[in-house]
């Protein structure tokens, strides 16, 4: 990938400081993906990386990971599966609890979203404490699953998630800052 590409897709992210709360950096990539060509480029360096794995689902994280899973899973041919904020999936589900950069969440599974043995790629925006992603992991694994990968559009390096999540092979297109 050239580095000028990289470049050009990584202005499309716009920084908003004190969002959601005082002392937080959003990265908002409603620019990007409101931009058909951005958007197409992203799906098309995710696609490169995973068309020749052998991957059986893809897990997609609630909410904005919906975004990108849900493409990649229609371009690839590949089942999805929605982790979801708890309340919201109506099956019997596990639960797994997470502290996030903005307070303590719980995100679920189906019980059979996942058989065992498979190879599951989970896919989300945002890599940052790396709380989300985790609870996301253990919940694959609870299920029987394994990881193939946790795929990110953005990694915020200074949050260091990926030493959190050391025991996942780990991905991201772009890093911040
Ligand atoms: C954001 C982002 C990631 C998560 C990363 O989601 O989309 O899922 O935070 O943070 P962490 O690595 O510190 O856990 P958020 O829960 O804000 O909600 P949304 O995706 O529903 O907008
Ligand atoms: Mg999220």
């Amino acid at each position: 990938l050239l580095q000028s590409t990289l470049s050009r897709l990584k202005e499309k992210v716009r920084t908003i400081p004190d969002f959601p709360e005082k002392g937080v950096l959003y990265r908002d990539i409603t620019p990007l993906i409101g931009d058909g060509q951005f958007f197409r480029l992203v799906m098309t360096i995710f696609l490169e990386r995973y068309q020749r794995r052998k991957i059986d689902k893809i897990a997609a994280i609630d909410a904005r990971g919906f975004i990108f899973a849900g493409a990649l899973a229609h371009i690839l041919g590949i089942g999805l599966i929605p982790i979801r904020k708890k309340g919201k999936l109506p099956f019997q589900t596990f639960e797994s609890e997470y502290a996030s950069e903005y307070g303590v969440n719980t995100l679920t599974i189906h019980r059979d979203a996942v058989e065992r043995g498979e190879q599951v790629l989970i896919l989300d925006d945002v890599l940052a404490t790396g709380g989300t992603a985790e609870a996301a992991a253990k919940l694959v694994e609870r299920c029987g699953g394994t990881l193939v990968e946790l795929g990110f559009l953005i990694e915020l390096r200074e949050l260091k998630g990926k030493e959190r999540l050391r025991r996942y092979p780990i991905y991201s297109i772009l890093q911040f800052p």
